[in-house]
């Protein structure tokens, strides 16, 4: 037996060193059928790859299985990659398990002349209903009034932020999308907000890795039974939601995504076009997935935030000087951001050092290309590491540090920073970067102008650990806040 497998390591592993002739990204030797998956910490992969980033340089390639990856690594390469050659690293590749959900439809994780259409279109909704218009600043203060209530109730007890936080972060995708907001305790929309978050929890879990590297053997693993029962049920509901939107639509006064898509679906039915990209599976795709991208990691970047504030306390404390001093009483509004720059550092900072969303999502090549000396074919899939340009020791003084002074200068005026790219760049940059940036200044600012975060009695402040929990987003670990009262 051990001269058989023998035979075939030889054997694979020659036909991979004649894949790497010519010029392709070198990496660590791949083992038949395994790749590299030996060395690869399924609970934080991107540790692993940082690693191989030291030893192989800024674009190399592993093995997950037989599927073949090349990761790029630092600031210089990634933006070079997205931002010059964006229409050759610009393609999304798709998980297995997402290509059973999404079949191709919607915005995420789509392709092609249908990925065009939805993202143009949900773009120019979200600005409609959303970030564009002073109406979306309006519905953020409103949903920040019923956040502030609920923590209230807990009267500086400490308690777990995490379902308040996301319900009122997605109320802000159900204003845009259907154009109404839920209560926090409608079943309904408890069971979509918890449905949504529990998917990507689960869609990041090693064996949901395990079942995209070897589809065929690891398909009855528990998480994707689950992932689609959570899915099933979550598409019902939003098909529910749309005949409901459907009965009581009126054309000329769209309440929202929903309402402008099938007035345009209807349009185009009318005008005789019949094989347009504006379908029943691509409104349901596209919905969700503004729900999967535009809450999960909103609320979690939030959380962070809120769990710094506890961490750092004389760094919560010149927050709340510059908030005093700048705003006083009164609703923070966007326009203030400029004369906040202590506190929009604060929430740079928290992006970068959180990196919550570490590899991007999966690209893939257009075509061949010959991308700094190395040779990647068409097709190939590429993970951009983000979080090595966030943590890039050559752009950031402390990389590894809460340092909000990465983002002033010596003025102590805000400066942007090239480098700053938790949303990524290039072709498949974030879609909802503009309304996520607007969410997390009025939350965050509104929250810390009426509370004091303090960690729970009993745990001391270094005790607060910022570990980051496995799943698809790197959100914290479980724990509790005491939000105390100042006003
Ligand atoms: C894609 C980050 C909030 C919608 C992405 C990507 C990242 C990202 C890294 C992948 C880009 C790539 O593939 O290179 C974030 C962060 C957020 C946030 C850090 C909050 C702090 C939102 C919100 C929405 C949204 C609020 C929607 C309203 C999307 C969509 C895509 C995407 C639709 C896929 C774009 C495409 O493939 O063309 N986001 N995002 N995101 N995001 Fe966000």
């Amino acid at each position: 037996a051990f001269t058989v497998l023998l035979l075939i390591y030889l054997i694979s592993s020659s036909s991979f060193s004649t894949q790497k002739k010519g010029k392709e990204p070198p990496g660590p030797r791949p083992l038949p059928l395994l790749g590299n998956l030996l060395q690869l910490d399924l609970k934080k992969p991107y540790n692993t790859l940082l690693e191989l980033s030291k030893k192989y340089g800024s674009v190399f390639t592993v093995y997950l299985g037989t599927k073949k990856v090349v990761v790029l690594s630092g600031y210089k390469t990634v933006k070079e990659a997205l931002v010059d050659y964006d229409d050759v690293f610009g393609d999304r590749n798709q998980p297995q398990i997402m290509r059973e959900l999404s079949q191709g439809h919607g915005v995420v994780w789509s392709n092609g002349d249908s990925w065009k259409e939805m993202r143009r279109f949900a773009l120019t909704n979200l600005r409609d209903f959303g970030m564009g218009k002073r109406a979306c600043e309006d519905k953020i203060i409103e949903e920040c009034q019923y956040l502030i209530e609920v923590f209230k109730k807990f009267q500086g007890e400490a308690f777990d932020t995490t379902q308040p936080v996301n319900c009122a972060v997605s109320n802000i995708i159900c204003s845009i999308v259907y154009g109404s907001r839920f209560e926090y305790n409608d079943p309904e929309f408890t069971s979509l907000v918890d449905g949504t978050s529990r998917m990507i929890r689960l869609g990041g879990s090693p064996s949901i890795q395990i079942f995209d590297m070897f589809p065929s053997l690891f398909k009855w693993t528990a998480d994707r039974s689950e992932i689609h029962k959570i899915s099933s049920a979550n598409k019902k509901q939003n098909r529910a939601i749309f005949s409901h939107l459907k009965e009581t639509l009126t054309p000329q006064m769209c309440r929202g995504f929903v309402d402008a898509f099938l007035v345009r679906k209807q349009n185009l039915e009318e005008s005789g076009i019949t094989n347009s990209h504006f379908h029943d599976d691509n409104l349901l795709m596209t919905v969700m997935n503004l729900f999967a991208a535009g809450t999960e990691t909103t609320s979690t970047t939030l959380r962070w935030a809120l769990l710094l504030m506890a961490k750092y306390p004389k760094i919560q404390d010149e927050v709340q000087e510059e908030l005093s001093r700048v705003i006083g009483d009164r609703q923070v509004q966007v326009a203030d951001r400029k004369n906040l720059p202590f506190t929009d550092a604060v929430i740079h900072e928290t992006q970068r050092l959180s990196s919550i969303i570490p590899t991007a999502l999966p690209h893939k090549t257009t075509r061949d290309i010959t991308f700094q000396g190395h040779f990647i074919k068409k097709g190939t899939t590429v993970f951009p590491l983000l979080t090595s340009v966030l943590h890039d020791p050559n752009k950031w003084e402390r990389p590894h540090s809460f340092y909000p002074a990465h983002f002033l200068d010596k003025e102590k005026k805000f400066v942007k920073r090239d480098a700053f790219i938790p949303f990524s760049a290039g072709r498949r940059v974030c879609l909802g970067e503009s309304l996520a940036r607007m969410e997390l200044f009025l939350f965050f600012t509104t929250l810390l102008q009426h509370f004091r975060f303090t960690p729970a009695p009993g745990v001391s402040e270094d005790e607060l650990d910022l570990t980051s929990a496995v799943g698809f987003t790197l959100s914290p670990l479980p724990h509790k806040l005491r939000a105390i009262s100042r006003m």
